[in-house]
């Protein structure tokens, strides 16, 4: 079978390497010449731990090219992956998606199954076949099935080769087994239903998470205000298995370049169809606060944050990746920087982004040490290993004041209150 990939951004590349680990040919199509060379050569061009080294063990099944014409003209299946941002109004912005449609129309020469991976609204899989089907310039059969991810960034090799389940939306059965070929290798439950609910499956699930997230986060805020502790709180809910323990770590809210997006496009849809999500628009809500919660807790400590040195430690919306899309740090920083302080930042491998960003106003560090030097206040926004792992005692060795405001729950209360600080983290008693 010869298959095709549009777009190596996380979704589009990380399939096409799993796709060739479990022996498939593909080939990966992408616009940006510096990033096909990069691949050509065996570099990945984003951070995501395994990708790289499955991408050079399965070099000889691999191609990546920007000539879309060869790449779609002969294969058997076409996977699109390319991103659909948010626009303006919270609606998803698909003119990639349908861009790589009208590609595909003017260049098979075949019949073939166009899948759709990437995260489209409900009913668009209905649209890219209008678009394909009316542009045709060869007189073939085209299919559509849409086939959403399920990958997290920071473990989206392993999420794919192991992943959950596979969701397969068709409108009738040749696009369906020719998909469940595709995936035949793959050790996973196997979802066949119509192309609808499968869009539905994938917002669905990814506004459940964000909603289980806001929750736990407004529970936290109230275990603040009365006393109680949010991580046994969570704990004890996590054996009920309807409840689960995963996805209740209480923190400063979901970022990434899903959850807010997926959460807006959803709610968005309904209203456009006269229905309000009101415990999706909620989740949006919570989350918008949360991402303000260590300022505001700074507030204790510091009337304003003027003048102040603020030690930074983490900057990307999560641990594990590169990634900075709607990381909390991308509000907080610049208010920090507005209202007059000194901010020093570290982050082990999102320095790089922030600083395009933010190229001079904020003063970027080496290490952990380095960044607490001669600090007032420290801000923790990601947790990472070295975060959590970091020896509590050097806050108050480093620091001119050791005020640490943790955002994401990286430590102990029994080890914090062993260490001479004051430490304020999320949904739990304040030590000082
Ligand atoms: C998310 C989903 O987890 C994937 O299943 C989905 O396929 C993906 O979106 C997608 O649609 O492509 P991702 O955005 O990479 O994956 O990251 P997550 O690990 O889900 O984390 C998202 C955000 O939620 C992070 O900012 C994280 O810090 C936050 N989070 C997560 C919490 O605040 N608490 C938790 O308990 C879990």
């Amino acid at each position: 079978m010869k298959i095709s990939v549009a777009g190596t951004g996380y979704v589009g590349l990380v399939t096409g390497v799993c796709l060739a680990e479990y022996g498939h040919t593909v080939t990966c199509v992408d616009i940006d010449e510096r990033k096909v060379a990069l691949m050509e050569s065996g570099i990945s061009p984003i951070y995501e731990p395994g990708l790289e080294e499955l991408m050079n063990k399965n070099m000889e099944r691999l191609h990546f090219t920007t000539d879309y014409g060869r790449a779609y003209e002969d294969a058997d299946v076409i996977f699109i992956g390319v991103g659909t941002p948010e626009k303006q109004d919270g609606s998803a912005n698909l003119t990639y998606v349908y861009g790589v449609a009208e590609e595909i129309a003017a260049s098979i020469k075949k019949d073939c199954v166009v899948v759709v991976k990437s995260t489209v609204p409900i009913g668009t899989n209905d649209k890219i076949e209008e678009v394909i089907k009316s542009n045709l310039q060869h007189d073939v059969n085209v299919y559509v099935a849409s086939n959403p991810e399920f990958l997290s960034q920071g473990s989206a090799v392993k999420d794919t080769l192991n992943t959950s389940r596979i969701v397969i939306g068709v409108e009738e059965e040749f696009a369906g087994s020719v998909l469940q070929e595709v995936y035949k290798d793959f050790n996973a439950p196997i979802v066949v239903t119509n192309r609808k609910s499968a869009e539905m499956i994938k917002y669905a699930s990814n506004d459940f998470l964000a909603l289980k997230i806001s929750f736990i986060n407004e529970i936290a805020n109230l275990c603040e205000i009365i006393g109680a502790d949010i991580e046994d709180v969570a704990h004890g809910m996590g054996f009920d298995k309807r409840i689960g323990d995963k996805f209740l770590n209480a923190g400063i809210g979901y970022g990434g370049s899903c959850f807010p997006k997926d959460t807006k496009a959803l709610h968005w849809l309904a209203n456009f169809h006269d229905y309000e999500l009101k415990t999706v628009k909620a989740a949006i809500d919570v989350n918008e606060n949360q991402k303000l919660k260590l300022i505001k807790k700074s507030r204790k400590y510091y009337e304003s944050l003027k003048g102040l040195n603020i030690a930074v430690l983490g900057l990307t919306f999560k641990p594990g990746t590169d990634d900075l899309r709607e990381a909390p740090t991308l509000v907080n920083i610049p208010l920090m920087v507005e209202d007059g302080a000194n901010v020093r930042a570290w982050d082990p491998v999102g320095i790089e982004n922030f600083k395009k960003l933010h190229p001079k106003s904020v003063t970027y560090c080496a290490s952990i040490e380095e960044t607490l030097q001669n600090a007032d206040i420290c801000f923790i926004f990601t947790e990472w290993d070295e975060v959590k792992a970091f020896d509590l005692n050097k806050y108050s060795e480093l620091m001119k004041h050791p005020i640490v405001i943790d955002g994401r729950n990286c430590y102990q209360l029994s080890d914090v209150k062993k260490a001479k600080i004051v430490y304020d983290s999320i949904g739990r008693e304040t030590i000082q």
